[in-house]
């Protein structure tokens, strides 16, 4: 009998017509067929409402592959991976659709074939779909009999720790745990799976990665477009659903976590929701909630709405190796700037035997992960400035990803993770019990910021980096946002 690992796999997309399969999915898959990754993906099939052939589907999707992944376009590839689509009209809301796009499948499919369902549709339709496509036993999953059965679910998951328990519940009801696969595409950036390597590949940073090195660990992660046209879902959201219930806390997680004992993906997501779980609650002074001016004003905002597009939270983990030590997180949209960084900033020498005019003039270590753009890492250290007594100044040892791998364009995050989806490595997924660990920290913040004595809402500047409290909250402590790449390199200078 063949096995489920050596049949052919259909990809079935929900929500085919939409944006996110147009600009990542299909771009993705193409890019993963043309390195000869998904030879096995016999079909595609998209599975929407508007009334396409085959053929006026692959035109459109070719106009997107060709548009959001030029440098890879090839004509030649394009038109053999394009044979393996097809397009499936129905609606996400008629149950009978489903046991006729099952009829569909197997008949292009001819035998043991294994499915990969994606859903990138609006979130209320991700409880119903996974209801239909059980009632229809599309589900079940028997790698002998039918061929494995897998689902990828976008993001949001659910809107606060109820609905996202609910919505794990209306999966499991179809899907065991195992063949959900939660995507959060800043667990396929390059960078942030480098995270793991960064620290377990090497032995020189782990041994000063904890309480005793470590003055703080900042997370920025900031945009300088605003809410453009999604103002309909983000001012439902807002930044904290929107960017620290997933991407943040996963970076967090990543940075913060114990070593796993091996690369598998139970051992890795074992110490993430143990990390996650280990976060004291935030308190609401130490967060910070802004708006940028005119959103208000943006097509699709309620009048007077109160979503914040920044936020700034301060956290710590109750855990030895972390005990007292700060993490900042901060992100918004309309800043002044596109960058995501981890900064890890170490403490000061115990003593310093230079003259510095102040204390203030002294950098601290600090290691920068860039995740975007410039992508790489970095890190800070004093040198003597030649030719003085004993003025020093802050230097950089710098890694590229662009100069040190040849140029090579770093792959989008979709590719990744779809390719890992089909080969069935959860590692860069989130499991359910990490999802509600996220929104256990989240959800007090939320609701906290309901109340009427909760940090006010602030209005700051486009093109800024949001509200002044969210220097503040590092201002009280003494300390400092940092950034890598446009931090001046001040000198110490011993007078
Ligand atoms: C998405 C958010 O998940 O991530 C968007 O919904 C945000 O609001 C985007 O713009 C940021 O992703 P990236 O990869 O551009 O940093």
């Amino acid at each position: 009998m063949m096995s489920a690992d050596r049949a052919s796999t259909s990809i079935v997309i929900f929500g085919a017509s939409g944006d996110l399969t147009w600009r990542k999915l299909i771009p993705a898959l193409y890019n993963n067929f043309k390195k000869g990754r998904i030879s096995d993906c016999a079909h595609i099939v998209g599975f929407a409402r508007r009334p396409y052939s085959d053929e006026t589907f692959r035109v459109y999707l070719r106009d997107g592959v060709s548009q959001f992944s030029p440098e890879t376009f090839d004509i030649s590839v394009w038109n053999d991976f394009a044979s393996r689509v097809h397009y499936f009209q129905g609606n996400l809301e008629n149950g009978n659709d489903f046991p006729a796009l099952n009829q569909s499948l197997t008949k292009i499919e001819s035998g043991l074939a294994n499915r990969l369902y994606y859903l990138a549709t609006s979130p209320e339709f991700y409880a119903p779909v996974t209801g239909y496509l059980g009632a229809a036993n599309m589900a079940r999953n028997d790698a002998e009999v039918t061929g494995w059965r897998r689902i990828i679910i976008e993001k949001p998951f659910g809107v606060d720790l109820a609905s996202a328990r609910e919505l794990n519940h209306a999966l499991h009801s179809a899907f065991d745990e195992n063949q959900i696969y939660r995507i959060d595409h800043y667990l396929g950036k390059e960078t942030s799976q480098n995270i793991l390597f960064f620290r377990f590949a090497n032995t020189i940073f782990e041994p000063v990665w904890n309480r005793r090195y470590v003055d703080n660990i900042q997370i920025t992660v900031a945009e300088n477009l605003d809410v453009g046209h999604r103002a309909g879902y983000y001012d439902s959201a807002g930044v904290v659903r929107d960017m620290f219930q997933n991407h943040i806390l996963q970076l967090l997680a990543l940075v913060a976590m114990e070593p796993p004992s091996s690369f598998n993906a139970d051992s890795i997501r074992n110490e993430k929701v143990k990390v996650l779980d280990s976060f004291r609650p935030i308190v609401l002074n130490d967060s910070v909630r802004g708006q940028y001016s005119g959103y208000s004003n943006a097509a699709g905002v309620a009048p007077g709405s109160q979503t914040p597009t920044f936020a700034a939270l301060k956290l710590y983990v109750d855990n030895w190796r972390w005990k007292g030590v700060p993490f900042y997180l901060r992100s918004g949209k309309a800043l002044n700037r596109k960058v995501s960084e981890i900064i890890v900033e170490f403490q000061r020498p115990p003593h310093l035997m230079f003259h510095l005019p102040s204390d203030a003039d002294f950098t601290p270590n600090i290691l920068s992960l860039s995740i975007q753009p410039d992508e790489g890492i970095h890190l800070r250290f004093e040198a003597k400035l030649p030719d003085s007594d004993q003025d020093m100044r802050s230097v950089d040892m710098d890694f590229f990803y662009h100069s040190s791998f040849d140029g090579t364009p770093l792959p989008d995050a979709y590719e990744r993770l779809l390719l890992e989806a089909i080969e069935g490595d959860a590692s860069l997924f989130t499991r359910s019990d990490a999802i509600e660990a996220a929104w256990r920290l989240i959800d007090p913040v939320l609701s906290g910021w309901e109340q009427p004595d909760s940090p006010e809402l602030v209005i700051y500047k486009p093109g800024s980096w949001g509200p002044r409290s969210a220097d503040d909250l590092l201002g009280r402590d003494k300390r400092k946002w940092r950034t890598s790449s446009t931090e001046n390199r001040p000198v110490a200078q011993n007078k």
